[in-house]
């Protein structure tokens, strides 16, 4: 994408989010480029992610419904909040609005709240630049900064025990992709471990 389109594109983000959350979107695009240079990814695509991966957060909730229903997403009842559903309608809008057709991007977008069992390495990259750019300050977060530079599984891993721990905290439901995207990388790290012995 040369110097004018990603002008372009920026402009056309910042005006669907509010100001806070556009400079989140910088923060995380910035987060990711050095992510995909670590681990050898496509730098300019994981920056260009980052950057749309909230087009959606800002949407009314009747928008999300009705999105999620154009879009065949599955609407989880029980979830306690209906924002979860900003990744996988944001990966529609960038589609049909925006004309990103990238599979990689699209997958990412709409991975990046709830993960998934067997996601790629690009989804994990987004992810995990959304839970570690530099103004977020979970306890323990920083562990989550220094793994996703050297074991995107167990940084996974261990974001997703902090995410439980928080929403059972708030007595929020945990989705059931979550629950399996979190054995599942429980699997990889404990088997790791185990040929490491
Ligand atoms: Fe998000
Ligand atoms: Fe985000």
């Amino acid at each position: 994408m040369n110097e004018k389109d990603m002008m372009e594109l920026k402009e056309r983000i910042s005006q669907r989010i509010n100001p806070r959350r556009y400079a989140h979107c910088l923060r995380v695009a910035e987060e990711a480029q050095k992510l995909a240079k670590t681990w050898a990814m496509d730098e300019e695509k994981a920056y260009l992610t980052g950057l749309v991966h909230d087009v959606a957060r800002d949407m009314s909730s009747e928008d999300f419904l009705r999105i999620a229903k154009l879009a065949n997403i599955s609407i989880y009842e029980d979830a306690g909040s209906i924002n979860i559903l900003h990744a996988p309608v944001g990966a529609y809008v960038l589609n049909t609005e925006f004309g990103i057709d990238d599979p990689e991007i699209l997958d990412a977008v709409s991975k990046h709240t709830v993960s998934a069992p067997g996601m790629s390495d690009f989804a994990k990259i987004i992810f995990l630049a959304d839970m570690i750019e530099p103004e977020r300050s979970w306890e323990g977060l920083d562990y989550v900064r220094e793994l996703a530079y050297c074991d995107l599984d167990k940084a996974m891993y261990v974001s997703l025990e902090m995410i439980f721990h928080y929403l059972r905290q708030k007595k929020k439901y945990i989705v059931p992709t979550a629950q399996s995207a979190y054995e599942y990388f429980r699997c990889i790290v404990e088997e790791k471990a185990a040929n490491q012995k």
